[in-house]
């Protein structure tokens, strides 16, 4: 018998029992400068991978190592490669947040990131040098899983990112105007653009009765998003890498950074397509630029021979409340915090005249040493949070720590807080004008048995929220607003989580170093490089002084407007000076659905992977 019982039950039993085996999955990414104009409306300077844009989805099985191999061909500017929402459990310094886990990749250096993921689901990967994201250098990063609870319940899986687009460079000319005493108020600049699959008009052909699962990532620099199918329903089967018990869901709400897996089911006819409508947040911008247009458009298509409809007005947007969610391996709320950090959040002008961000009184300013080389260079004063310096918001927490996060928004924009190396559990998530989070007995029974756990949400306008984890990952970890503008003007705070241990397990590469040395960057003692006295802050980089007494937004807007007016004449400052000073109100006036432009980027016939065609 040419095939012996042995082999007959070897096959068989790799059938019934198919084990994949971890795979190494390595990739050469070269970041260079490319051309991108996904909106057909303004061809501009991108960042891409190999001379391409959009750059590559990443795509693992759980389990997997990943190997990203990155030359910096960018010639003028350095670099850094994030992955949002991994946790790297025991490989902090391949989070890729430049300042923070690594100096920043220069012009001409290499750098590999090699960590292995053992976390199944949606996520994304983008550059986390200041502002450098929007410039296009963000892409899909997608965890397949073998043992995905819902994979008997979809035919196919679609990866649809959205995003917000700026026609001009984010990095350089609208960051210099953002940050400036001749913007005050700190006006956000506007998106000229949102996007779907980095295109516009995408098409996504279904084919009758299939139920296909949407990856859905908002990769955007500032814009939430409301997102829906029109006549059909979502089913939510994942947030931010979590499986959930299934949740019905019409309208969706995507703060920038976050993510949804949906089951949506085909309709059995093809006797009409359907638009898939994006819908940027206007309440985040404090005044609506004439003739934006805040949607995009793509469609379901189940005949290419019919029409592609206009999306329908809306009377107002009612999306899904991701709050009651519940995960769907059922993790209890976790005990009573060990350890809480309390972040009151607002919005001020220093000396300088410009408008920052700040924590509890401090804004954010990246430290001259890595802070991961300050945990591991500083003995037993790493547990000091004075060595990590005074702009940067340092808090250690203890290994195996329940820790809360209380975020009081003292602001009346709403911001989506990003937690790296971990998820959390959201217990408490007040409503609009609630002010501070007050603990109390009632509060705290009324916290979810089984609470939603995600790495990024929303805290509403004045109002509150409560995250709690389980400090079991040790490692320096961010903890932002994920509106880039709001990072770049201070709003992060630093975990220093279990820093001695860090100093025991962690071997860095020495490609690492090489990069702070490229950079002539220090990479060892406190935040000032002080390798001697780990309390000596002198040198330290810090933030402009505050602002003399007496001032106010509303008198540097006087005094810059008469200056400027004097000098350079009116026209010089009617792209900014005529900004009004409150948090938009007009714009609830201003029509929700308007029409999608004409002459954009064609989406292309697709199957399970949707590429936007780009002219
Ligand atoms: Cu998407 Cu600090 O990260």
């Amino acid at each position: 018998m040419a095939l012996s019982l042995f082999n007959f039950l070897i096959i068989a039993g790799l059938h019934l029992f198919p084990f994949i085996e971890a795979a190494t999955v390595t990739k050469d990414f070269n970041i260079t400068w490319a051309y991108g104009n996904p909106d057909g409306a303004f061809n501009r300077s991108v960042i891409g991978i190999n001379n391409q844009w959009p750059i590559p989805k990443i795509e693992v099985n759980k389990g997997d190592r990943v190997v990203i191999n990155v030359f910096n061909g960018l010639g003028n500017v350095s670099t850094a490669l994030h992955f949002h929402g991994i946790f790297l459990r025991g490989q902090t310094e391949m989070d890729g947040a430049a300042g923070v886990t690594q100096c920043s990749i220069p012009p001409g250096s290499s750098f590999t990131y090699n960590f292995t993921v053992d976390q199944p689901g949606t996520y994304w990967y983008h550059s986390h040098v200041k502002a450098q994201y929007p410039e296009g250098l963000r892409g899909p990063f997608i965890v397949h899983d073998p043992d995905m609870p819902f994979k008997d319940q979809y035919d196919e899986e679609i990866v649809l990112p959205l995003s917000d687009w700026y026609h001009q460079m984010v990095s350089t000319t609208l960051m210099s105007r953002f940050i400036s005493f001749a913007n005050p108020t700190g006006a956000e600049p506007v998106p000229d653009a949102a996007l779907m699959n980095d295109t516009q008009n995408l098409q996504i052909h279904v084919q009758p009765g299939k139920t296909y699962m949407f990856r859905i990532i908002n990769m955007a620099a500032f814009a939430a998003q409301y997102f829906w199918i029109e006549g059909h329903t979502m089913r939510v089967v994942e947030v931010d890498g979590v499986y959930t018990e299934p949740a019905e869901a019409s309208m969706l709400y995507l703060t920038a950074a976050q993510r949804y897996s949906v089951l949506v089911t085909a309709k059995n006819e093809t006797g009409a397509n359907f638009a898939i409508q994006g819908s940027m947040d206007q309440d985040l911008f404090d005044a609506v630029p004439d003739g934006l247009n805040p949607n995009v458009t793509g469609w379901l298509v189940y005949d290419g021979a019919k029409e592609l409809p206009k999306a329908q007005p809306l009377d107002a947007f009612e999306p899904f409340d991701d709050f009651g969610l519940v995960p769907q391996d059922g993790e209890k709320l976790l005990d009573k915090a060990d350890y809480t950090v309390t972040l009151d959040l607002k919005m001020d002008n220093l000396g300088d005249g410009a408008n920052y961000a700040f924590f509890n009184d401090i804004t954010y300013v990246v430290p001259k040493v890595p802070t991961i080389y300050t945990a591991l260079t500083t003995g037993d004063l790493a547990t000091n949070p004075a060595v990590y310096g005074v702009n940067t918001n340092a808090f250690i927490l203890k290994k195996d720590d329940i820790v809360d996060i209380v975020v009081n928004n003292n602001d009346p924009g709403k911001h989506p807080f990003h937690l790296h190396g971990h998820n959390f559990q959201v217990v408490s998530r007040s409503a609009d004008e609630a002010g501070p989070f007050v603990a109390n007995a009632s509060i705290e029974a009324a916290f979810p048995s089984v609470p939603m756990r995600r790495d990024t949400i929303l805290v509403r306008p004045n109002g509150n929220f409560v995250l709690r984890f389980r400090a079991d990952n040790p490692g320096i970890w961010l903890f932002h607003c994920h509106i880039e503008w709001h990072t770049a003007s201070g709003l992060i705070a630093t975990m220093i989580e279990s820093p001695l241990e860090l100093q025991s397990s962690l071997t860095i590469p020495e490609d690492h170093y090489a990069a702070c040395r490229a950079a002539k960057q220090p990479f060892k003692g406190n935040a000032a490089g002080n390798e001697k006295d780990f309390l000596d802050l002198k040198g330290a980089n810090v933030s402009p002084k505050p602002l003399p007494a007496g001032f106010t937004a509303r008198g540097i807007v006087a005094l810059v407007f008469s200056i400027i007016s004097a000098f350079l004449g009116m026209a010089a400052i009617a792209w900014y000076g005529a900004q009004p000073l409150g948090k938009g109100t007009e714009m609830a006036a201003r029509g929700i659905v308007a029409e999608a432009g004409e002459g954009v980027g064609e989406g292309e016939v697709t199957g399970t992977r949707p590429v936007g065609k780009l002219e």
